[in-house]
C-alpha cells in the first residue's frame, strides 16, 4: 500500500472536539489527506470541515442528539475535546467521550476497518499504578453511573486522573474491539500551544520549564495532528490499545533519570 495506507481518500472522520487547537488540526489534517470530516463541538469550528454539528459532552441528551444526525459510517473517530479544570470535568474529559464511542458502536457507525483516536496527556502518566480506582470508573456502564461514581468520590475529580482512565479505557477496550476489526488508541501530548494552554495559568508555567529543559517550546497542534492521525490510519493496522507520548522526550527522558527536577517528579514519579 506505501504512501497510500496514510492517506485518507474516501474516509469519513468524526473529530469530537474538532473546534480548535489539536482537534482543528487533526480536521484540516484529515481532509488534506483526502478525507470528509465532521465535526461535533459545543463552539463553531474555525478550521476546513464539510459538516459541523453542535453537541455539549456534558449533556447527555445532546451527545444522542448529534449522533441522531450522522448517518453515513465513520471510519475515523477522534476523540480530542478537553478542558483543563471546572466542575463538569469528568463529564467533558471522559464520561461523554466514552458514552459518544460507545453508542457509535453500538449504533453500526464504526465498523470493520474503523479507528478510534482519543487525545490523553502526558498528565495522565503512572496510570498503571493506579488501576484499582480506574477500573471503577471504566467498570460503570454507562453515563449516569460514571457520574454518580464521580460523585461519591470527589477526590478524584481531576485532569490527570481522568487521562489516566482514559489510557487505560484504550487499553481494555482494544481486544475486544479488535475482534471486530476496529482499532483505539491514544495519543499522550506535551504542552501544546492551543487555546486551552493560552488560558491555563499552571500550564503556561510548565511549558516555560519545559522549554528551558528540552531546547524547544511546547509542540504546535499541527505536531500533535500528525501523530494522531497516523494511528487511525491504516498505516498503523496493527497498533491498537496503546498511548503514543508525543512529548520530544520529556516522559522518556524523566522516567530514565536523564532529566530531573521537580516538573519530572511531579508527572514521571507520581503513585496513587
Ligand atoms: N494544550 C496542551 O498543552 C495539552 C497537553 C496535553 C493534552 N491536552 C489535551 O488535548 C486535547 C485538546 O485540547 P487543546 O489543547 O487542543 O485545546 P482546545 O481548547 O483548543 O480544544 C478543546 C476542544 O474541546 C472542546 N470542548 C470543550 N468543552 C466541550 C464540551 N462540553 N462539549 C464539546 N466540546 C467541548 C472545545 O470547544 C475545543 O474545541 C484536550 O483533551 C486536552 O486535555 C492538551
Amino acid at each position: 500500500m506505501g504512501i497510500e495506507a496514510f492517506r485518507f481518500d474516501g474516509k469519513h472522520a468524526l473529530v469530537v472536539g474538532g473546534a480548535s487547537g489539536m482537534g482543528q488540526a487533526t480536521g484540516d489534517l484529515v481532509k488534506e489527506l483526502g478525507g470528509t470530516v465532521t465535526v461535533m463541538d459545543v463552539k463553531e469550528p474555525l478550521g476546513a470541515h464539510d459538516r459541523f454539528i453542535q453537541l455539549d459532552l456534558v449533556d447527555k441528551a445532546s451527545i444522542d442528539a448529534a449522533l441522531d444526525q450522522v448517518t453515513d459510517p465513520v471510519h475515523a473517530l477522534f476523540s480530542c475535546a478537553g478542558i483543563s479544570g471546572g466542575a463538569p470535568l469528568p463529564q467533558i474529559n471522559f464520561i461523554g467521550q466514552r458514552h459518544l464511542i460507545e453508542s457509535a458502536l453500538d449504533r453500526g457507525l464504526l465498523t470493520r476497518g474503523a479507528s478510534i483516536a482519543m487525545i490523553a496527556s502526558i498528565g495522565g502518566m503512572g496510570w498503571e499504578h493506579d488501576l484499582d480506582a480506574i477500573g471503577e470508573v471504566l467498570d460503570t456502564p454507562d453515563y449516569e453511573t460514571a457520574v454518580k461514581w464521580i460523585e461519591a468520590n470527589p477526590e478524584r475529580n481531576d485532569y490527570s486522573f481522568f487521562k489516566r482512565v482514559m489510557i487505560a479505557y484504550c487499553g481494555r477496550q482494544a481486544p475486544d474491539l479488535m475482534r471486530r476489526g476496529i482499532r483505539i488508541n491514544a495519543t499522550a501530548p506535551g504542552p501544546t500551544m492551543t487555546p486551552l494552554m493560552a488560558s491555563t495559568e499552571g500550564w503556561q508555567g510548565f511549558e516555560t520549564g519545559f522549554q528551558a529543559m528540552m531546547g524547544r517550546p511546547g509542540s504546535t497542534a499541527d505536531e500533535q495532528a500528525y501523530p494522531l492521525v497516523f494511528l487511525a490510519s491504516d498505516a498503523a493496522s496493527f497498533v491498537s490499545g496503546t498511548c503514543l507520548i508525543v512529548d520530544a522526550g520529556f516522559i522518556g527522558g524523566g522516567m530514565t533519570g536523564a532529566l530531573e527536577g521537580p516538573m519530572v517528579d511531579a508527572l514521571v514519579k507520581r503513585r496513587a
